[in-house]
């Protein structure tokens, strides 16, 4: 697991191993937009302040997935133990 921090809202979640970053922030009332869930459509797409990233979609390109200033929070995970939102 590891904690979601979202900065603008000045908030932190933790994400279970068994749920996804969108279902813990749904769970917590924060909506962001998706479609496909499957990492996929890029609907989801939001920007990333500080965390190692688990990129598990096929929208964002290898340069973007080395960048890591953006993740698709549909599928994609976190390896250090804090993710930083700009949302
Ligand atoms: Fe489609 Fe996340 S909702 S990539």
């Amino acid at each position: 697991e590891f904690v979601v921090r979202l900065a603008r809202r000045g908030i932190e979640l933790v994400v279970p191993s068994e749920k996804t970053i969108i279902e813990v922030l749904r769970e917590a009332g924060v909506e962001i937009q998706t479609s496909c869930e499957q990492g996929v459509c890029g609907t989801c797409v939001t920007p990333v302040l500080e965390g190692d990233l688990l990129h598990n979609d096929l929208y964002l390109s290898d340069d973007e997935h080395e960048e890591g200033r953006l993740m698709t929070p549909c599928v994609s995970r976190c390896k250090s133990k804090l993710l930083i939102l700009d949302i």
